[in-house]
């Protein structure tokens, strides 16, 4: 999720200023790395965001137009030499997404002479418009024969310096936007640093693409075809805009679960075979296929992905797993050997807790891998080998569609690991199945997203939460706990179905509500029988249910569905509903999702 941002005019504006003061209302949405480009003073890149950029940028740098990036590395490490812009002979462009064949067609272009400069998939892209250059003559042709070789998902912004005023932009999977201005046109990732310019815009579709002088724009599809499409006038504020248009970016993020789902999986299934393919595990596989034992360690959100992923391995992998909180690990004296895999799942790579446990887990000779979503964290780098969750920068304080790609990632683990194992081609393409119609259904649950705003109301003098969960939704009754009290500070807690009668039943009255999940699966019956329990004792239930299950709602206070799905992925529609309620009710007491008091989003220290 890169911000891209490119300007061309000829009203006497520097290119260069509107570029980089635009940029600064993109950092939201990748902040590894940053780089400009204009035909007239060429290319400056930099690890770091806008302010390392500037330093760089010397007084004299200017254009009429030019195209800006700041990266959220997915494809080679944060570093200058991959940093966007890239750029072949004549071409420049910035990118936003993931080039899935870029291997094939890097191998194509070298034997035809092309020599690439660094590890990210987006290069590729500015050698395969050059290339057809050479044959087409056009622009405008040899960015639409390149685009159509392409397989993956791609926001981009292109430049050509033998017609230095013109961009071309196109979509597809990833955000753009024009700028419609007088005598000027933007091209953009969000709005966001275009509303200073002009509240005129128009939101490319996919296969759309963008031709944009200083005075016209033109659409056209990929079949050449041209769009009539009139701009819209947009009244947010940049901030809105940074926003998607939705009030908080917690919110924003928790709606970009199907699309994270998306992202997660992209290139990494092989469904006719019931297979994962998982790039980043190649050098260890053999190693792998050995090992006896798993030891997961996280914190927080993470730490009960873990937990959900200990279920998947040992379920369909047939390994041995343990799951312990990093803090904890680190001062055990954890008996480890080389058929051993430590697993770090981590969305911000820098938790210390779990970075120290990975040194741990290295000193006692294991195997260490890591769930990481920032590329180039310490943890990814300090880890022997891993999975990028590539879910996008998360913004917001409490974790959520990192949670839903970790989990996503953990299947994606159990179906690579339980393949070398004893798991059957049947089963691995019935998971994998599944896992493709995930969005879908996410996109179901989360079109009921404002019924949670009425629980919210309905509870909001609740200053006790209980939630419970067993097996797969054991782990996921503590994470809705830690989601509503982290961000709206009341007491709530997490606990196993089965372990009410063991003490917690005796906080129960009518004023200690309990959100409990029973969807249909292998412990439906034990969780109607607690959902009993609790009635008896008058505490008000919201039950967690099957799409269709009309039984349980005559027992339940407040009811929420969800669609059916294998046990093993149930966590990840499952996990939704909690997460936009924990949202409502922090919301409707006033308070602030996004920053919410004494939390930081990555905890760095011990
Ligand atoms: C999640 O909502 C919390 N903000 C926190 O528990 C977080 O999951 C934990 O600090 C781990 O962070 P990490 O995934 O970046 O390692
Ligand atoms: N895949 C490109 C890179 O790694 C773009 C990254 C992104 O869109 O986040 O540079």
């Amino acid at each position: 999720m890169c911000g891209i941002f490119a300007y061309t005019g000829q009203n006497g504006k520097d290119a260069a200023k509107v570029l980089l003061d635009g940029l600064v209302s993109l950092e939201y949405r990748g902040y590894d790395s940053a780089g400009i480009f204009t035909p007239e003073s060429g290319v400056i890149k930099t690890p770091g965001a806008v302010a390392e950029l500037r330093k760089r940028v010397p007084k004299k740098y200017s254009g009429k137009s030019g195209i800006a990036h700041l990266r959220w590395a997915t494809h080679g490490e944060p570093t200058k030499v991959n940093a966007h812009p890239h750029g072949s002979g004549a071409i420049w462009l910035v990118h936003n997404g993931i080039i899935e064949n870029f291997k094939e067609l890097k191998k194509k272009l070298v034997t035809k002479g092309h020599a690439f400069v660094s590890d990210s998939d987006t290069e590729i892209l500015a050698h395969l418009i050059e290339e057809h250059l050479k044959r087409e003559r056009s622009f405008e042709k040899a960015t639409l024969k390149a685009l159509k070789e392409v397989r993956g998902t791609y926001g981009v912004a292109i430049q050509y310096k033998g017609e230095p005023e013109k961009l071309i932009a196109a979509r597809m999977g990833s955000p753009i936007v024009l700028g419609i201005g007088k005598g000027e046109h933007f091209i953009a990732s969000d709005p966001s640093p275009i509303l200073k310019h002009t509240k005129k815009v128009l939101f490319l579709n996919d296969g759309e693409v963008a031709v944009l002088t200083p005075k016209s724009h033109t659409v056209y599809k990929l079949s050449k075809e041209i769009v009539h499409r009139m701009p819209e006038e947009l009244d947010w504020s940049a901030e809105e805009a940074q926003k998607g248009g939705y009030e908080h970016f917690m919110l924003k993020e928790i709606m970009e679960a199907p699309e994270v789902v998306v992202n997660t999986l992209r290139g990494r299934l092989i469904p006719e075979k019931g297979m994962a393919k998982l790039g980043g595990l190649e050098a260890v596989a053999k190693e792998l296929a050995n090992i006896e034992r798993i030891i997961i360690v996280a914190c927080g959100t993470a730490y009960y992905a873990g937990l959900i992923g200990e279920y998947m391995l040992e379920e369909f992998a047939g390994i041995p797993v343990e799951v312990e909180l990093g803090s904890e690990f680190r001062y055990r004296s954890p008996v480890l050997n080389q058929r051993t895999a430590v697993i770090a799942i981590s969305q911000s790579g820098e938790t210390l807790d779990t970075l120290e446990a990975v040194r741990e887990g290295k000193r006692k000779g294991a195997l260490t891998l890591g769930i990481v979503n920032a590329v180039g964290s310490t943890i990814a780098r300090e880890t022997d080998a891993g999975v990028y969750n590539h879910a996008g920068p998360e913004i917001g304080v409490a974790s959520t569609k990192a949670f839903v790609s970790q989990l996503i990632a953990l299947a994606l683990f159990t179906i690579f690991l339980g393949r070398q194992r004893e798991m059957s081609v049947k089963t691995g393409r019935e998971i994998a199945k599944e896992l493709k119609a995930l969005p879908k259904k996410l996109e179901k649950v989360l079109a009921g997203r404002k019924e949670f705003e009425k629980f919210a109301k309905k509870y909001k003098n609740a200053r006790d939460f209980l939630f419970i969960g067993r097996k797969y939704n054991n782990p996921v009754a503590f994470e809705g706990a830690l989601k509503l009290k982290e961000i709206s500070y009341i007491h709530a807690e997490g606990y196993g179905a089965g372990e009410m009668k063991h003490g917690p039943i005796a906080m129960i009255d009518k004023d200690f509500p309990t959100f409990a999940i029973a969807t249909k699966d292998s412990v439906y019956e034990k969780n109607v029988s607690n959902i009993h329990e609790l009635k008896a004792r008058k505490g008000p239930v919201i039950v967690l249910a099957t799409e269709g299950d009309k039984e349980i709602a005559k027992l339940a206070d407040d009811v929420v569905y969800v669609p059916k799905t294998l046990e093993m992925l149930s966590p990840i529609l499952n996990v939704v509903p909690l997460q936009l309620f924990a949202y409502y009710f922090a919301k409707g007491k006033g308070l602030n999702p996004d920053r919410p008091r004494n939390l930081a989003k990555s905890v760095t220290v011990e």
